[in-house]
């Protein structure tokens, strides 16, 4: 039997209560395995039968009434502790807060991207080689006989066995139209390798975005159209280029592109060598002998190729004078694209 006079006193010790140490010690006293509210349901069951059910509900309503009165004060407390820690808490509103540091892609590779997307836009593929390659792909195949001077154009490292890191992408070139026949429409990124002394334009190890279109009918026009394009795509309308006649073995006739030097703005400075052009890329149509060494017909055929560097556009796109940045690890120069 529960006096209501216990279950009145252990509500108002529940309300008196200040601290959680004190409810804890009244849900043992009163709830716990050995407590009296515990002891008094446990003996309900040596009661007469005919008393058990009303006495039994009696002492469960005191329960759950004592035990709701612990849990309110135990919130009531926790509430009151918040509010006071709230009111106490010292925030500085005006401190400057603590920066999250981001990665991103490195400014060249960005810019490959992007010059992937233009042509993506334009129905091109993209295509991949080794960068690993034989003679024959890096040069034989592009009409580049062993001895003949333009081996010397670009300086190769050579490997064991012949082989060699690619000097220029061109090489997919013939690895792609030995699998495919026209139409053919691909770019190729990539890296490349050249045994050059570094400076403000050059170094060992640049990047490549090689094009090639094979199909009926193709014209200078198409790549002059094409380069533009390009140039456009990346860096805007506004860019300044000039078509230069040049010499590759792989295209006749051949020309290589300028764009004006964002550097000095045309006057003159060391990133273009006072020349005021800053040379991005080589290009032409593709020479007869190529398409005749992958079996394609050059009478019913014909098509246009190039050659771009992705650090050279990037040169004029972020107003960067020196290549060189580009590959250090140099974070504070990398980290203001
Ligand atoms: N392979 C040439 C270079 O690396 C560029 C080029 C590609 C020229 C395709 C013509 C056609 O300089």
């Amino acid at each position: 039997m529960i006096d209501p006079s216990t279950v009145e006193e252990a509500i108002s010790r529940a309300k008196a209560a200040r601290s959680q140490a004190e409810l804890t010690d009244l849900r043992v006293k009163y709830l716990g395995r050995k407590g009296i509210i515990t002891g008094a349901l446990r003996r309900i069951g040596t009661l007469p039968p005919e008393d058990r059910a009303s006495r039994g509900a009696a002492a469960n309503a005191a329960r759950a009434e004592v035990e709701a009165a612990i849990d309110r004060a135990e919130r009531l407390l926790r509430d009151r502790q918040l509010s006071h820690e709230a009111k106490n808490a010292k925030i500085d509103l005006t401190a400057p807060g603590a920066k999250v540091e981001y990665g991103h892609a490195h400014p060249v590779a960005a810019l490959v991207d992007e010059l992937v997307r233009v042509f993506w836009q334009m129905g091109y593929e993209v295509a991949e080689g080794p960068e690993i390659e034989t003679e024959w792909y890096n040069f034989d195949a592009l009409n580049i006989p062993k001895d003949h001077p333009a081996r010397d154009m670009q300086d190769t490292f050579y490997l064991e066995e012949g082989n060699l890191p690619r000097t220029h992408t061109s090489g997919v070139q013939i690895r792609y139209m030995e699998e495919h026949q026209p139409p053919v429409r691909i770019i190729v990124p990539g890296k490349v390798f050249r045994n050059e002394d570094e400076d403000a334009r050059h170094g060992w190890m640049f990047q490549q975005i090689e094009g090639l279109v094979v199909d009926e009918g193709v014209t200078m026009a198409d790549l002059k159209g094409t380069l533009e394009a390009m140039m456009h795509g990346v860096l805007g309308a506004g860019v300044e280029t000039r078509l230069r006649p040049s010499y590759f073995p792989y295209t006749e006739p051949s020309v290589e592109m300028d764009a004006r030097c964002i550097i000095c703005n045309g006057i003159g400075c060391s990133t273009c060598s006072g020349t005021g052009w800053v040379e991005v890329g080589g290009a032409g149509m593709v020479h007869p002998q190529v398409l005749r060494n992958v079996k394609i017909d050059p009478h019913k055929y014909s098509g246009f190729a190039f050659g771009f560097g992705p650090e050279r556009i990037a040169i004029i796109k972020y107003g960067v004078p020196d290549v060189r940045g580009f590959w250090r690890p140099n974070l504070k120069f990398l980290e203001q694209f």
